[in-house]
């Protein structure tokens, strides 16, 4: 799917469902507080971002946030950044914000969302980093189409992320970290590592927090692979589908060189860093 081909995202207003009752976090979310975006109110702060957190400093997205772990890990461990968290499920979306709560974290947000239509949540290269931790595997073949990372999602991604930006995934499902390298082939990105197992090889990152599907999969015994790449200019690629050059970031990570996507190979090596 393209970006601006899929069904936009319309949020339900709790008079859109006869029996709110039936799912409480539908209303709830909207009474919680500050932490909370509901999605009927996130279009209106996609320039807004900087006024929200009261201040310009690097933006990261984390996709799909679950039970909230990694956003308010994050948040907490890199105070000198805003953090925004995309989750479609009202419950999930509560039980993040309690946990930013708690930590009395100022610089996340969490978004009743669909990472679908983030085009409409964020401008063109607003991003200093994209993170996706074990997205919903849908393994069975006939709901392989409800798969978050395809063509059509990266090229999204690319637009709103800032020369330099990282995109992270932790997966515990392995194809989708061939789904990722392929859907960025010809995309301005640079590949920085792959691991087919962070608890034997090692984390890609230093500031690596572990997540509850995390923790779950290393319960069951199940390897947690993890790929990052970084934003490069698109003319670094070999891309005719990149959007324009990004602005670079504010506070650029690193400036370590990788080499294109493109020329990564079809077998992941574990040690590309
Ligand atoms: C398997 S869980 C992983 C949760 C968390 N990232 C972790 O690692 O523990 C996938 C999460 O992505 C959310 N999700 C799935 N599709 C989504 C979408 N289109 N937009 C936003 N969130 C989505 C689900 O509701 C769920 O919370």
């Amino acid at each position: 799917m393209r970006p601006g081909n899929h069904q936009r995202f319309r949020d339900l207003l709790p008079g859109d469902v006869s029996r709110p009752d039936v799912n409480p976090y539908i209303t709830s979310h909207r009474e919680f507080g500050d932490e909370i975006v509901p999605g009927s109110e996130a279009p209106a702060l996609k320039e807004k971002w900087p006024e929200v957190f009261g201040r310009v400093a690097p933006l990261h997205l984390e996709v799909g946030s679950g039970n909230g772990f990694y956003l308010a890990g994050m948040a907490e461990k890199h105070p000198d950044q805003d953090w925004v968290g995309v989750e479609i499920r009202y419950k999930r979306v509560v039980l993040v914000a309690k946990k930013l709560r708690v930590a009395g974290l100022k610089n996340a947000r969490i978004v009743r969302y669909d990472a679908r239509a983030l085009d409409t949540l964020f401008p063109q290269g607003a991003l200093a980093g994209v993170h996706i931790n074990h997205p919903d595997p849908w393994e069975r073949e006939s709901k392989r189409h409800h798969r978050l990372i395809d063509r059509g999602f990266i090229e999204l991604i690319t637009g709103l992320c800032a020369l330099g930006a990282e995109l992270r995934l932790k997966t515990d499902f392995g194809p989708h970290v061939k789904a990722l390298l392929q859907a960025c082939e010809g995309l301005p990105w640079e590949l920085v590592g792959v691991r087919t197992d962070v608890d034997v090889q090692g984390s890609i990152w230093s500031d690596d927090v572990v997540t509850n599907y995390q923790r779950k999969a290393r319960e069951r015994g199940l390897p947690v692979h993890a790929a990052c790449l970084r934003r490069i200019a698109s003319g670094s690629s070999n891309t005719s589908a990149a959007p324009p050059d990004p602005q670079p970031l504010p506070h650029p990570s690193s400036a370590v060189s990788g080499s294109s996507v493109g020329s990564v190979p079809s077998r992941h090596s574990s040690t590309l860093t």
